[in-house]
């Protein structure tokens, strides 16, 4: 059965809410003024469409029972509010977001263009998608849609416009989701030709592409816009590049399309997003949030256990977006239905991953799902209500979730993250390493990582950053395989440097130029002068190299490569020992003080130990202090800052109970009263507020 076809019972009285809906709802009139919602919100995903509406009221006492105080709703509901073309049907969603308000529950709405109704693709067929092979999709899953189409864009705008209308001023309403994570592009002629429309507002001239790709080579050479294909995987590297922006502004116009009609008819105060999706990067996420009030993610760990690291990096990388608090629109209820094997997390992990959120500048965490659908596609994923209506053994730890955020959101509200260190991240960078990995284990994400894990370690903050935003009040800042350099970010970055920051460039990075193409001086391309040295060249490694010097003696393996110095300024930071004859005793890691700022090259893929010690040199160096302390391995610190003083969150991802001493007394949020030290048994979570010095 299609999750989009309507349960008979709905089916018998659409009728009659079809000619209802259309006046001005009467619930909505009274409903004038809503108190301010707490500052961390607890929510789930709700679909009130597939369920009586006898049964909402219990499953809203329930909700509220758990502390919840956000449901999302409405993001694949089309098929319900516009049962055929024109005709449509809001009295239920009047109905659903008024019983949530009784339940003290706010409705976040999303609009349903993510699962386009089967009456509008079967009417206009050239809305559906079209995949790579010619295919064209069928109406049975979703995101079926064409997301360049024009009709499609038309019909997706008529929804939004509807829906703002209805609840552009609900003061229960409190924002919009636009869509549902955008993803799947379409290789129809009509995109295609609006791709090459693309190309020649952005090159003006074939000559100027031709030149610009290289296309002499394999005589690619193009004398007309319209023999230029797309590629995905195995074209020119700058015709790659060109289809991942065109595909980022295609995005970027779609949601245009709606946050127009939306931010027309809405209050200011009801913010307008889109849930993104942490380390995706089927286009820019940072360019396609440019337009949103508000950056969110939906933050699913799949198989395994958290991990703290990876998982906090992509709450960084969000937060980083809109620079500022960020909301987990969804989460996993203990499992998934999509990973190779669904384990649950732990018991205790979920809550511990709540907090895990809140410390990285989440403002909201919210479950998908409430409850398990009847029937569709993810009839195994996990939920908070299983599908008898009766709360699954997670509940009690999510209700004490919706506890904790009771106690602690007061002092919460108006805290921000900030941090000393920013890790620049660049989808550019990313994708052109993946086109071209030189070595197949390569992943530019884990480079990331490698980087992350250690610094965040010592610092206990860290930012991740667009390689084009400002840098100045950040004392260091590293870019791991900022493999893209345009103008725009050398020029970012040596002013940086000049004005006395400290740049630290990780393996493969200033070796491309802002087409995708090979600068013409060696890595760090326009990056070579000021770092007083080069890479002469680059080996992929099978096995592993020796490497020693200020970082301690240890191996780098897949990456290696061969520094030297032309500067007199520029120190060795570390050499390769005895491996291919090339690189045996050459510079692996160089450095050079450039006024009161710093650059330096780590040209090796540095083990565990090896990036531990870079990390505490790097910051050393840089005069960066943790934001706390030190702290048992395995325990995270999440500093939040307000006007009111410093709320650490501490979480204990280790496998064993940890006492974690205080530099100065503390307000324990969730215990209460005054500690100099903290006990946190596994998973377990303290939140503490520490006075304004
Ligand atoms: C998300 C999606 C949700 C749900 C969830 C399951 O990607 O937005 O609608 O499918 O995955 O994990």
């Amino acid at each position: 059965m299609s999750k989009f076809r309507r349960p008979l019972w709905l089916s018998v009285s659409l009728c009659t809410l079809a000619i209802t809906s259309l006046l001005v709802p009467l619930a909505l009139r009274s409903q004038t003024t809503a108190p301010p919602p707490p500052a961390i919100l607890l929510g789930t995903a709700w679909y009130p469409e597939q369920w009586p509406e006898s049964r909402w009221d219990a499953d809203l006492t329930l909700m509220q029972e758990a502390g919840v105080h956000m449901v999302r709703v409405g993001e694949f509901a089309w098929s319900t509010m516009e049962p055929s073309e024109g005709q449509y049907n809001f009295a239920w969603l009047d109905r659903a977001i008024a019983a949530a308000a009784k339940h003290h529950i706010y409705t976040v709405l999303g609009t349903p263009t993510a699962a386009p109704p089967a009456w509008l693709t079967q009417k206009y067929p050239e809305t559906l998608r079209v995949y790579e092979d010619g295919r064209r999709a069928e109406h049975g899953n979703r995101q079926q849609f064409n997301f360049a189409n024009p009709k499609y864009r038309e019909l997706a705008r008529g929804i939004a416009e509807q829906m703002a209308k209805r609840y552009g001023h609900n003061p229960w309403v409190l924002g919009w989701q636009i869509d549902n994570e955008y993803a799947d592009v379409s290789f129809d002629p009509e995109t295609k030709a609006q791709f090459q429309q693309w190309l020649k507002a952005r090159y003006a001239t074939i000559d100027n592409l031709n030149v610009r790709w290289t296309t002499a080579y394999w005589s690619e050479t193009y004398s007309d816009w319209n023999q230029i294909p797309i590629e995905t995987r195995d074209g020119n590297p700058g015709l790659l590049l060109s289809w991942k922006r065109f595909v980022t502004d295609t995005w970027r116009s779609y949601q245009k399309n709606q946050l127009d009609v939306i931010r027309a008819s809405s209050d200011p105060r009801q913010f307008i997003t889109t849930n993104m999706m942490g380390w995706f990067d089927g286009y820019d996420l940072d360019i396609v949030c440019k337009d949103l009030d508000l950056a969110s993610w939906d933050d699913y760990v799949g198989e395994g256990q958290l991990d703290p690291a990876l998982n906090g990096a992509a709450h960084d990388l969000t937060r980083g977006f809109k620079g500022k608090n960020f909301w987990v629109m969804e989460t996993q209820p203990g499992f998934v239905d999509w990973a190779p094997i669904n384990n649950s997390l732990n018991k205790g992990e979920v809550r511990a991953m709540a907090w895990h959120d809140v410390g990285h500048g989440a403002d909201t965490v919210s479950y998908w799902q409430w409850r398990s659908d009847l029937n569709g596609q993810e009839e195994y994923h996990g939920t908070l209500v299983g599908p008898d209506g009766t709360p699954v053994p997670l509940y009690p730890e999510v209700q004490q979730v919706g506890r904790d955020f009771a106690m602690a959101s007061p002092v919460l509200a108006g805290t921000t993250v900030k941090s000393e260190v920013a890790i620049l991240h660049s989808y550019d960078s990313r994708w052109a390493i993946e086109w071209q990995k030189q070595n197949g284990e390569y992943n530019p994400v884990s480079e990331i990582i490698s980087y992350y894990r250690p610094l965040r370690a010592i610092t206990q903050s860290l930012d991740i950053v667009a390689p084009t935003n400002p840098l100045d009040h950040y004392k260091l800042v590293v870019a791991p395989g900022l493999n893209v350099i345009s103008d725009a970010v050398a020029k970012n970055l040596i002013e940086y440097v000049r004005q006395g920051g400290h740049l630290v460039l990780g393996q493969r990075s200033g070796m491309k130029n802002v087409d995708n193409g090979l600068q013409t001086e060696r890595q760090p391309g326009p990056l070579v002068d000021l770092l007083g040295g080069r890479v002469e060249q680059y080996y992929a490694l099978v096995h592993p190299v020796p490497v020693q010097g200020q970082f301690g003696s240890g191996e780098c393996s897949l990456w290696a490569e061969l520094l030297s110095t032309k500067d007199n300024q520029t120190e060795v930071l570390e050499t390769y020992g005895k491996s291919n004859g090339w690189l045996d005793g050459q510079p692996a890691a160089i450095t050079r003080q450039v006024g009161k700022g710093r650059i330096t090259y780590i040209g090796a893929w540095l083990d565990a130990d090896g990036m531990k010690a870079a990390a505490k040199w790097m910051t050393d160096i840089s005069g960066v202090k943790p934001a706390l302390g030190p702290v048992p391995d395995g325990v995270e610190v999440y500093p939040r800052y307000g006007d009111h003083g410093t709320v650490f969150i501490l979480v204990n991802f280790s496998k064993a109970e940890q006492t974690v001493p205080l530099p100065s007394a503390m307000r324990d949020i969730l215990e209460g009263g005054t500690k100099d030290f903290v006990t946190l048994p596994v998973y377990g979570v303290a939140v503490l507020l520490a006075p304004p010095q």
